[in-house]
């Protein structure tokens, strides 16, 4: 057991790090778990302290491109326009390993997942450290993810010695992941980043590549992302209905529903990055409210709408 510290020391944290210990470190687009990811005893806390399966292969976060270099093998062209136009952000690639990185980062496979986050406190801590840190999201394994540095505290008090807090994060859903294959860009995971956005950059259509195996394909168990409560997304005027008899709350994306029980909308004005950043929040709200059940709505499938979409649906899977 830990005594568990929230503050904005970032000595300290790279102290620990360079230690072998876990920090959870802010990111714009969730908290994450760190630690040295070059040490295999140190990655291995990750697995421990979330109880994540083994073959779930975790992200390295490096603080720029040359540090980036290092851990990957040849970066094709559409991967470096990518990072140009979007990184530091919320966008993840994967590429082949260097031998550097140990097989349990990429819990054996030959690739590696890599992204320059944006938030300035994780910026400064990665340029200050001689290796790079691997963070999958800062919560138990198969809840929601945190956006908060109180909200990492709630999974994962006692199981590590210190969160940076770095305040909310601004965008609020994971980074986009994109692989590359034959000349062609695949979309694993829907994120912070559109896919409008990335083929307007590459001047070219993407495929999407979503698939809910590990460990080959990115991304997708289908539990994650789960509250507690049970979530149905759908009609709310129906669903209030046919669950009549239920203690309901409501996560409603901009329209306010005339009943008093719980609700939240996710975003007056309809703003689907407002939206997203408020998600994983109200999905932790309802959780603490008096229900037995959550009800959503979903939101225009465009842009990012299209990654909240993609959480609602795991979160009520
Ligand atoms: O925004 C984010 O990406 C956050 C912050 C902390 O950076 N991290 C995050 O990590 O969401 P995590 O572990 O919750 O999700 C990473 C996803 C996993 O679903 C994993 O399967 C996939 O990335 N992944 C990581 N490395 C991979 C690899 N080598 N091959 C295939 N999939 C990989
Ligand atoms: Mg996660």
């Amino acid at each position: 057991m830990y005594h568990t510290e929230i503050g904005k020391d970032i000595i300290k944290a790279k102290l620990l790090l360079e230690k072998g210990e876990l920090v959870a470190i802010p990111t714009e687009t969730v908290y994450g778990l760190a630690a040295n990811a070059l040490d295999p005893l140190a990655v291995a806390k990750i697995y421990e302290a979330k109880n994540r399966p083994q073959f779930n292969p975790l992200i390295i976060h490096v603080a720029d491109i040359d540090q980036l270099r290092k851990y990957v093998g040849p970066i094709p062209d559409d991967c470096i326009r990518l990072m140009q136009a979007f990184s530091p952000g919320p966008i993840t690639f994967l590429l082949d390993k260097s031998d550097l990185i140990p097989d349990i980062t990429t819990a054996g496979s030959s690739k590696v997942a890599v992204r320059i986050p944006n938030h300035p406190l994780t910026l400064q801590l990665l340029s200050s450290l001689l290796f790079p840190l691997a963070a999958p999201s800062a919560n138990p394994s198969g809840y929601v993810s945190p956006v908060r540095a109180d909200h990492v505290a709630q999974g994962l008090l006692g199981k590590i010695p210190y969160i940076l807090d770095g305040g909310k994060s601004t965008v609020g859903l994971e980074s986009t992941i994109v692989g590359f294959q034959d000349g062609d860009t695949l979309v694993h995971r829907l994120g912070g980043i559109d896919v409008e956005e990335i083929e307007k950059v590459l001047g070219k259509a993407v495929k999407i590549s979503i698939t809910h195996d590990a460990p080959k394909t990115p991304g997708q168990l289908k539990s994650h992302y789960a509250p507690r409560k049970k979530l149905i997304v759908g009609d709310i005027e129906k669903l209030i209905t046919d669950f009549a008899d239920k203690k309901l709350g409501i996560i409603s994306f901009q329209h306010k529903y005339p009943y008093t029980i719980p609700q939240i909308i996710l975003s007056e004005k309809g703003n689907l990055a407002e939206a997203a950043s408020r998600l994983f929040s109200a999905m932790r709200e309802m959780d603490n409210f008096d229900i037995d059940l959550i009800l959503s709505e979903w939101v225009p499938e465009e842009g990012v709408g299209r990654a909240i979409n993609d959480r609602l649906r795991k979160a009520s899977h």
